[in-house]
């Protein structure tokens, strides 16, 4: 289930360059399960057209307060009532100033001063209108009664300027409401995963790594915060940007990735290894190596298996899941893997030359105590759902108390 399954979201839109990003919103809020309806103001309509909004929310589109036909049944209360969570995204500078003023000069105003659903506002705007004392005394004004503020996000804005006030990408939206919701199958759980390469150095300027690019576990994290965890992901070096809503610590090798999982593990629910961590390190040499010799040995050393360690906890263990990496008989190595490691699940992907690694698709084979399945090839967003929808299944089958 996800996060916002059956959730009564009523999406405010306004007048801003960002009001073509909430159809994306929209999109997604409904792919996470909830239900939209969508409310525009006039400046709004100038941006983007309502049937836009009504295509994509399948209702349509709220736009004045003094509608006729809408008021006779009272259309701004009924849509007040039907809130569950009255999101504004892009909120506009003056909507903020409306909002904090009590203003009902509009039915977006209007609703939200009817609505007790709680509100949650997401600006786009201008840096420096963002920056503006005016602005700055709204927004504190608004916390303190209790809304809700996500972002903005700074960066090089449309108007050509750089500064806080893009609006939040709809993804980040998403989890946000997702992880306030607390209603997903993972709801209330602390999930620990482990995500990208470990590079282990040789001297100061070179190192030993592989070709992760932390896909996996990241898109692993993303999808768990949208279906209700608290996710802490340490990260090997990567490119990526940390899904929104995620404790991020990183790290570079296999010893650090030891000491910062094994840190955190008794803390979790549950962990997910899903880093290609060194299997071997270099020992490092305090200078540059020269050039000098003809030929050059390297002497490795184990590192030590983070994944063996967290399953072998005896006070709070967490439900421990192993990913393998493999290039031939997969399902012999995973089940190996399971025993060996006295694991809850392993997850198996071939690699090798454009599959497992850096790609954006994957396929998995999955085993469990007692059990094993197959997830086809699929792109690693949603095979991380479709992993995480059988841990949860497993971990609550292991937790009757918690899954009541
Ligand atoms: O990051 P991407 O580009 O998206 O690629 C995804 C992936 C292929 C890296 C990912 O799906 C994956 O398979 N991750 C595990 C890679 C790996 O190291 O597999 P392994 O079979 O060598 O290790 C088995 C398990 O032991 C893994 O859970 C690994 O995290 C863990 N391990 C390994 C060595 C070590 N010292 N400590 C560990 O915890």
């Amino acid at each position: 289930m996800n996060a916002l399954t059956g959730k009564k979201i009523l999406l405010g839109v306004t007048g801003g360059i960002a009001a073509y990003k909430a159809a994306e919103l929209v999109r997604q809020l409904r792919g996470a399960g909830a239900e939209v309806r969508v409310i525009m103001t006039r400046a709004a309509t100038e941006f983007v057209t309502p049937l836009t909004f009504q295509s994509l929310s399948g209702h349509p589109v709220h736009l004045d307060l003094l509608d006729a036909a809408e008021e006779s049944a009272m259309g701004h209360i009924h849509l007040a009532r039907w809130a569950e969570v009255v999101l504004i995204a892009p909120a506009s500078a003056d909507v903020m100033a409306r909002l904090r003023a009590g203003l009902a000069d509009d039915l977006l105003t209007t609703v939200c001063l009817a609505a007790t659903a709680p509100l949650v506002l997401a600006p786009a705007m201008n840096q420096a209108m963002w920056l503006n004392l005016a602005t700055q005394d709204n927004v504190a004004v608004l916390k303190a009664r209790g809304v809700c503020l996500l972002g903005p996000a700074e960066g090089v804005q449309a108007c050509g300027e750089t500064g806080p006030g893009r609006l939040l990408e709809p993804a980040a939206i998403v989890a946000a409401l997702a992880s306030r919701s607390g209603a997903g199958s993972l709801a209330g759980l602390r999930i620990l995963i482990s995500a990208g390469p470990t590079r282990e150095a040789i001297d100061p300027v070179r190192y030993l790594s592989n070709r992760s690019s932390g896909k996996m576990g990241y898109a692993l994290a993303q999808s768990a915060v949208m279906q209700g965890a608290t996710v802490v992901l340490v990260s090997g070096p990567t490119a990526l940007v940390p899904p929104s809503g995620v404790e991020v610590a990183q790290v570079q090798s296999a010893a650090d990735m030891y000491e910062a999982v094994l840190a955190r593990a008794g803390h979790a629910d549950i962990y997910i290894g899903a880093a290609a961590v060194a299997d071997y390190a270099p020992e490092t040499a305090p200078h540059k190596i020269k050039k000098d010799a003809s030929s050059l040995t390297l002497n490795l050393v184990k590192t030590p298996d983070i994944l063996a360690a967290v399953a072998a906890l005896t006070a709070s263990r967490p439900f421990t899941v192993g990913f393998a990496a493999e290039t031939q008989s997969l399902e012999t190595s995973a089940q190996g893997k399971l025993l060996g490691k006295s694991l809850d699940m392993v997850a198996a992907n071939q690699v090798g030359a454009g599959v497992g690694f850096e790609v954006d698709d994957n396929a998995l084979y999955v085993c469990w105590p007692g059990g094993e399945t197959r997830l086809p090839t699929a792109p690693k967003s949603k095979l991380a759902t479709q992993l995480l929808t059988l841990i949860a299944d497993r971990y609550h089958a292991q937790h009757p108390v918690k899954n009541s």
